[in-house]
């Protein structure tokens, strides 16, 4: 089983986790959703403590979140606008018993970011500046929520606690506020790492 190789530190490879996920969405992953391989890297990074409680903005099928709780046991938080997604996070949270996931079906603005010892953002926005990657065909989608969204997640990151880590993936820099200082970015600088100052 999946999250059993993940407490045992063996990754299953990005196309046998996805496995879980019905066919459609398995279709989206590689432009959506997190790689294994960067979301071991990215929790690794955001959890200190078995306590922390780390949220992903935008959390999608909930491949983070699940890979982060089944990895450090600490307590992963998805907020996603989407129902339809957040009923899928929560039937393989039932089913591989992931009891430190937990997912939120609202907007990210409605969430106390105080609340959060770290943060995970994975360019949720991006289907607002470009149409072909829409997740689906009922979502409206435009510019002007785009640039919206943004400055909103600047007011959000604002709030959090000194202290606070933050990981982005294809995300850059200058869409982060100067209240979290940079750290350290990977190989590919793809993922970074900031802490709130
Ligand atoms: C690129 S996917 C990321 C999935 C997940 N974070 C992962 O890494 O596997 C972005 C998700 O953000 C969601 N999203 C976009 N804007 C949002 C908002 N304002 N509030 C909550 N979720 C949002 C979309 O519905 C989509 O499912």
């Amino acid at each position: 089983m999946v999250f059993e190789q993940f407490k045992q530190k063996k990754y299953p490879s990005n196309s046998d986790f996805d496995a879980i996920y019905p066919k459609k969405y398995q279709e989206h992953s590689a432009r959506h959703f997190t790689p294994v391989h960067i979301a071991v890297k990215a929790s690794q990074l955001l959890v200190d403590s078995p306590s922390d409680k780390i949220l992903d903005i935008g959390s999608g099928v909930g491949k983070f979140c699940c890979i982060g709780a089944g990895l450090t046991g600490a307590h992963f938080y998805g907020v996603e606008k989407r129902k339809t997604l957040i009923n899928l996070s929560n039937k393989i949270k039932r089913t591989y018993q992931l009891k430190n996931a937990h997912f939120i079906n609202n907007d990210f603005t409605a969430l106390d970011f105080k609340q959060f010892n770290g943060i995970y953002f994975f360019n949720s926005f991006h289907e607002h500046f470009d149409e072909t990657c829409i997740l689906d065909e009922e979502s409206k989608v435009s510019l002007n929520a785009y640039q919206k969204y943004h400055e909103n997640l600047i007011l959000k990151l604002n709030e959090c606690e000194k202290g606070t880590r933050l990981v982005t993936y294809y995300t850059f820099k200058n869409k982060i506020p100067s209240s979290f200082r940079f750290i350290d970015a990977n190989e590919t600088k793809l993922l970074k790492f900031y802490i709130k100052k």
